[in-house]
């Protein structure tokens, strides 16, 4: 996979986050298996809890244009370590592209990939699997 161009589309909705309270703002993109491309960015709220990480912003954007099947996805931030999605966004990803590998990258072209389902083992296990 080549994930030049869904870090490029990460980094430039990244300037679009809304983060006045962790100035932290991230950039995500995710390609759909129809080639199309979708972005999100974080979105905070002054009750903290219920910030929108960029990672779910790009899958709403996706499921709402109809893509539900996905192949790849990039998240930027301006980290010295490339920032991996946080486990809320990792068990939504899981419900839609377990196998999907995930590249993130700072602003220095570090990056790191792993699929969701290496970040997040046994997503589904279990549940609402009454005997
Ligand atoms: N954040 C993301 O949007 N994605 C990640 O992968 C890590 C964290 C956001 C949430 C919050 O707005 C800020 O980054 C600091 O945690």
């Amino acid at each position: 996979m080549q994930f030049d161009e869904l870090i490029a589309e990460a980094k430039a909705v990244r300037l679009r986050a809304y983060a006045p309270y962790s100035h932290f703002p991230v950039g995500a993109a995710i390609l759909g298996r129809s080639g199309r491309i979708f972005t999100g960015c974080n979105v905070e709220n002054l009750s903290f809890g219920l910030t929108i990480c960029a990672e779910r912003g790009a899958v709403c954007a996706a499921l709402a244009a109809g893509e539900r099947d996905f192949v790849a996805m990039a998240v930027v931030a301006d980290s010295r370590e490339p920032v991996t999605p946080c486990g809320a966004c990792r068990q939504v990803l899981a419900e839609f592209a377990p196998e999907m590998e995930i590249c993130s990258a700072n602003l220095h072209e570090v990056r790191f990939s792993a699929r969701v389902i290496d970040l997040l083992p046994r997503p589904k296990a279990g549940i609402l699997d009454n005997p």
